[in-house]
C-alpha cells in the first residue's frame, strides 16, 4: 500500500495556513490598536470637556471654573499654550473681586504637556492640575519677560540689571492656590544651566513659583522639576503654607534652591520632599544695603516634616541675604540625607539686620559634611556700596534632639570678630562621625552659648551646662522651642469639589 501524500503540499499548505494566521492575528491587533487609540483620544476629550476635581480651599470654594482647553490649550508638548494660559487667567480674573467666599475661579489643566511661557496669576484663583499633567517652561527666550529687579536686591542675582519674569508669577493678589493631584511643573531648566554656566545669558534665570506682595498663598500637592533657578520663591508676602510637595533636580544644578520665604511673614512648609542642586529650603530678606533700606523680615516661620537631599548644600538656610532681618523660625522633624549641612546661617559685614530666635527640634541626618554650621563672612554682595558697619546680630539660636550619622565634621560654628553670634544653645545632640572624619570634630570662632549632652564634647565657648555630676551647673534643660503656636498652623483646609 502507498499512502500518496505530497509532503511538499502539505507543508505549503500548512504555511499559507500559518500565513494567514499570522495577517488575521496582525490584522486584529491593528484595529484592536485602532480602537483602543479611538478610545484614548475620546476618553481625552471627554475628561477635557467633563471633568471633576476636589480641590483645597482656605477662604471659601470657587465659583466659576473652566479647563485650559477651552480656551485653546494643546497638550501636545510641542505647541506654544502662553496665549491660553493667559486668556484663561484674564477670564477668571473678572471673579477675584467677589472676593474668597464665594467667588473666584478655578483653573483645570488635565492630562497632557502643556508647554507654556510665563504668564501672571490672578487673586482669588486656583490652579489645579490632574496627576498626569505636566507645564512645560519654554525654552523660547523671547517667551519669556525681563522685568524689574527686587528693590530689596537692587538687581538681579546672576547679573546686575533686570530678571527674567518666572513661569508662573502674581503681583499683589491674595487668595491664590497652586495645587493638583501631584501634577507636575518642570521648567526643563538644562537649557538654563547651561546657558549660564557658559555666561551666556544677559539676565537672572526665572524662578517656577514667583508670587510678590501676595497674601494668602497656597501650594500644596504638586511635583516641580528641573526649575532654571530657585523653585518657589514667595517674596513679601504673608500667610503662606507650601504642603506635600515634591522638588527634583540634580545635586549639581545651578542655585535650583528648593523653597525661598523671602522678606514673608506667617509661613508653614510641611510634609515636603526635596532633591536639589542648593538649599532645600532658605528663608532670606534681601541684600546688604537694598534689603537695610527696604526694611521687611522673615519672621514666623514654620517648617516640619521636611526630607532634604542637597549635597553641596544646607537642609534649611538662613541667609546668605538677610538684610531685612529673620526671626522667629520653627524648624522640627528634618530629616537629611547625603546633604552638606543641617540648618545653616550665612551672613556678612555689611548685610545689618538680625537674625534671631531660630529654634530647631528633631533632626534626623544621615552623611553630612557639618551638622551646625554658620558663617559670619559670606562672600558675595551685591555691589561695592554696603555699609562696613552693618554688623547682623545673631542670638538666639537653639538646637535639640539631633542624631547623625557618617560626619565629617559635627561643627564649624564662625561669628564675626565685632558681632559675636550669641545665645546658641545645643542639647540632646549624638552626632557620628564618619571613618574618614576630621581630627577635630569642632572649630568655633567669635560665637558664645551653652550645649548639654552633646557628644563628641563641643568648643568650650559653647559652655557645658553639664549632667548632675557637675559642669557649669546652669538653668539648662533643654533648648528652649516655642510652645505656644503660630496662627498659620490651625489655619484647616476646606474641602471642594466640582464637575464640568
Ligand atoms: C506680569 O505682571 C508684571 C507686573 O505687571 C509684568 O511686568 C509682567 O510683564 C507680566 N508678565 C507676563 C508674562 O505677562
Ligand atoms: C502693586 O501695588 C503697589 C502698591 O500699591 C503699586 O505701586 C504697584 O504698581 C502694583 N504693581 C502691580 C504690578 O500691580
Ligand atoms: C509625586 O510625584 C513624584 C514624582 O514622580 C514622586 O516622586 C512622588 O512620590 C509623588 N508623590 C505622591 C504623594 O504621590
Ligand atoms: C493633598 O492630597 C491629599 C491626598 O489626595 C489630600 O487628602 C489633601 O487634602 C491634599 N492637601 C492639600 C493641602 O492640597
Ligand atoms: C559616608 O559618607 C561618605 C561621604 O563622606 C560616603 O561616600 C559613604 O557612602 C557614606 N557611608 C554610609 C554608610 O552612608
Ligand atoms: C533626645 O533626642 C532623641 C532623638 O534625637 C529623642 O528620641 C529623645 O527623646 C531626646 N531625649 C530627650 C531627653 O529629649
Amino acid at each position: 500500500m502507498e499512502i500518496s501524500s505530497n509532503p511538499n503540499s502539505l507543508s505549503h499548505l500548512l504555511h499559507h495556513h500559518l500565513q494567514d494566521q499570522v495577517s488575521m492575528a496582525l490584522r486584529a491587533l491593528f484595529l484592536l490598536l485602532l480602537v483602543a487609540m479611538v478610545a484614548a483620544a475620546a476618553r481625552r476629550d471627554e475628561e477635557s470637556r467633563a471633568w471633576a476635581v476636589e480641590y483645597v480651599a482656605v477662604t471659601g470654594c470657587r465659583a466659576h471654573a473652566a479647563s485650559v482647553v477651552e480656551f485653546g490649550a494643546v497638550g501636545d508638548g510641542i505647541t506654544s499654550n502662553t496665549k491660553a494660559f493667559k486668556a484663561a487667567v484674564e477670564h477668571l480674573g473678572q471673579y477675584s473681586k467677589d472676593g474668597g467666599g464665594g467667588g473666584g475661579g478655578l483653573l483645570y489643566v488635565p492630562a497632557g504637556r502643556w508647554l507654556t511661557g510665563p504668564f501672571n496669576l490672578t487673586s482669588v484663583f486656583t490652579l489645579f492640575l490632574h496627576r498626569d499633567a505636566v507645564i512645560l517652561a519654554s525654552q523660547d527666550i523671547s517667551e519669556w519677560p525681563v522685568i524689574d529687579p527686587l528693590p530689596s536686591y537692587g538687581r538681579g542675582r546672576d547679573k546686575a540689571g533686570g530678571r527674567y519674569s518666572s513661569l508662573l508669577m502674581g503681583v499683589n493678589l491674595t487668595d491664590v492656590i497652586l495645587t493638583g493631584d501631584n501634577g507636575t511643573i518642570d521648567g526643563q531648566g538644562a537649557f538654563w544651566w547651561q546657558k549660564f554656566h557658559k555666561n551666556q545669558l544677559k539676565y537672572t534665570r526665572g524662578y517656577l513659583v514667583e508670587l510678590m506682595y501676595t497674601d494668602q498663598i497656597v501650594i500644596s500637592n504638586l511635583t516641580f522639576l528641573n526649575s532654571p533657578n530657585w523653585n518657589i520663591h514667595p517674596v513679601y508676602s504673608s500667610n503662606i503654607i507650601v504642603s506635600g510637595i515634591t522638588i527634583l533636580a540634580p545635586v549639581h544644578s545651578p542655585n535650583t534652591d528648593g523653597i525661598n520665604p523671602d522678606s514673608c511673614s506667617n509661613v508653614r512648609i510641611e510634609d515636603s520632599y526635596i532633591v536639589s542642586g542648593d538649599d532645600c529650603v532658605a528663608i532670606k530678606s534681601g541684600w546688604d544695603e537694598y534689603g537695610i533700606a527696604f526694611g521687611r523680615p522673615s519672621e514666623h516661620i514654620t517648617i516640619k516634616r521636611l526630607t532634604c537631599i542637597s549635597p553641596t548644600s544646607a537642609a534649611i538656610a538662613v541667609g546668605s541675604e538677610m538684610s531685612g532681618g529673620v526671626r522667629d523660625v520653627r524648624a522640627e522633624d528634618i530629616t537629611a540625607i547625603n546633604t552638606e549641612s543641617g540648618v545653616r546661617l550665612k551672613t556678612a559685614v555689611g548685610r545689618g539686620a538680625f537674625i534671631k530666635d531660630i529654634y530647631v527640634r528633631g533632626m534626623n541626618l544621615n552623611t553630612m559634611k557639618w551638622v551646625f554650621w554658620m558663617t559670619g563672612n559670606y562672600k558675595s554682595h551685591p555691589d561695592g556700596k554696603f555699609d562696613p558697619n552693618a554688623l547682623p546680630e545673631v542670638n538666639g539660636i537653639s538646637y535639640s534632639n539631633v542624631v547623625a550619622q557618617n560626619v565629617s565634621m559635627a561643627g564649624r560654628l564662625d561669628g564675626i570678630e565685632n558681632a559675636h553670634f550669641k545665645g546658641i544653645c545645643l542639647s540632646n545632640v549624638t552626632v557620628h562621625m564618619a571613618m574618614k572624619a576630621k581630627k577635630v570634630p569642632w572649630e568655633c570662632t567669635y560665637i558664645e552659648g551653652v550645649s548639654k549632652d552633646v557628644s563628641p564634647k563641643p568648643c568650650d565657648s559653647l559652655e557645658d551646662q553639664g549632667s548632675d555630676e557637675g559642669g557649669g551647673g546652669g538653668e539648662l534643660t533643654s533648648c528652649r522651642f516655642p510652645e505656644e503656636r503660630l496662627p498659620i498652623e490651625d489655619i484647616e483646609f476646606k474641602r471642594c469639589s466640582y464637575a464640568a
